[in-house]
């Protein structure tokens, strides 16, 4: 199955891709995770994202289109994944609608997680992921079990260099422009379904099981 997790910085598809993936046993393609890997390498490609990231700007469409095409050819995407953060522009979505024809597939449906701006803030003010394996934290919503060190592989926990308010506020905006017109796209094609992105993991979780069924 592939799929598309839709929604604002911080509406859970990091959270829920995982759930997802383990249910499926398909892969998360996070394009956020690829571009901050290749900061973490200091790669050309992590070099020439690093400016657009830390001011909450979108990486331009042509470096970000090209990762996902190379990483979709991957044999482990050969039954299915989970996009987690792309596409996030009308030009992303038609790329790879075009990439996916022209493969004689498609995307079977995506996933738009609604919640309010404000509860946005707060979740991504206190995330903290894992700085060695990449797991993701709340301070409050769900807290490692000690303080600063990650519960699986015991690896320290940071803010990310974006979960500022401003840059928040920034990646919001941007949310709101470019990526939400996506929603309208989506139905267009019938492989829409909304759900509400509040409540607890657990609550947002079920939601989406119900969506993928048995
Ligand atoms: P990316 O990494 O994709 O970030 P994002 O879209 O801003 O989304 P986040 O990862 O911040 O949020 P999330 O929805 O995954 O939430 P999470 O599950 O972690 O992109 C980063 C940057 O890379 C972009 O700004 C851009 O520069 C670039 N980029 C990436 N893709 C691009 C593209 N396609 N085109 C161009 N540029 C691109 O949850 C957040 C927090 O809330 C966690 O602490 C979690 O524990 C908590 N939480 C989750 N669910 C709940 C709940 N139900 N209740 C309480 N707390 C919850
Ligand atoms: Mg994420």
């Amino acid at each position: 199955m592939n799929l598309i997790l839709l929604g604002p910085p911080g509406a859970g598809k990091g959270t829920q891709a995982h759930w997802i993936c383990e249910k499926l046993g398909i892969p998360q393609v996070s394009t956020g995770d690829i571009l901050r890997a290749a900061r973490k390498d200091q790669t050309e490609l992590g070099k020439q994202a690093e400016t657009y990231m830390v001011a909450g700007k979108l990486v331009p469409d042509e470096v970000v289109i090209g990762i996902v095409q190379e990483r979709l050819k991957e044999t482990d995407c050969l039954e299915g994944y989970v996009l987690d953060g792309f596409p996030r522009t009308a030009n992303q979505a038609l790329a790879l609608k075009e990439t996916l024809a022209a493969n004689n597939t498609q995307i079977n449906a995506v996933i738009s997680i609604n919640v309010p701006d404000d509860l946005l803030v707060t979740r991504l003010c206190g995330r903290r992921v894992c700085s060695q394996c990449g797991a993701s934290f709340h301070i409050s919503f769900s807290p490692s079990k000690t303080e600063g060190v990650c519960d699986q592989c015991s690896g320290s926990l940071m803010q990310r260099k974006d979960d500022t308010e401003e840059t928040i506020r920034e990646r919001l905006n941007v949310y709101h422009e470019q990526t939400k017109p996506l929603i309208n796209f989506y139905k267009g094609e019938n492989v829409l379904q909304s759900i509400d992105g509040t409540g607890e993991i657990s609550d947002v979780w079920s939601r989406i099981n119900n969506i993928l069924g048995k």
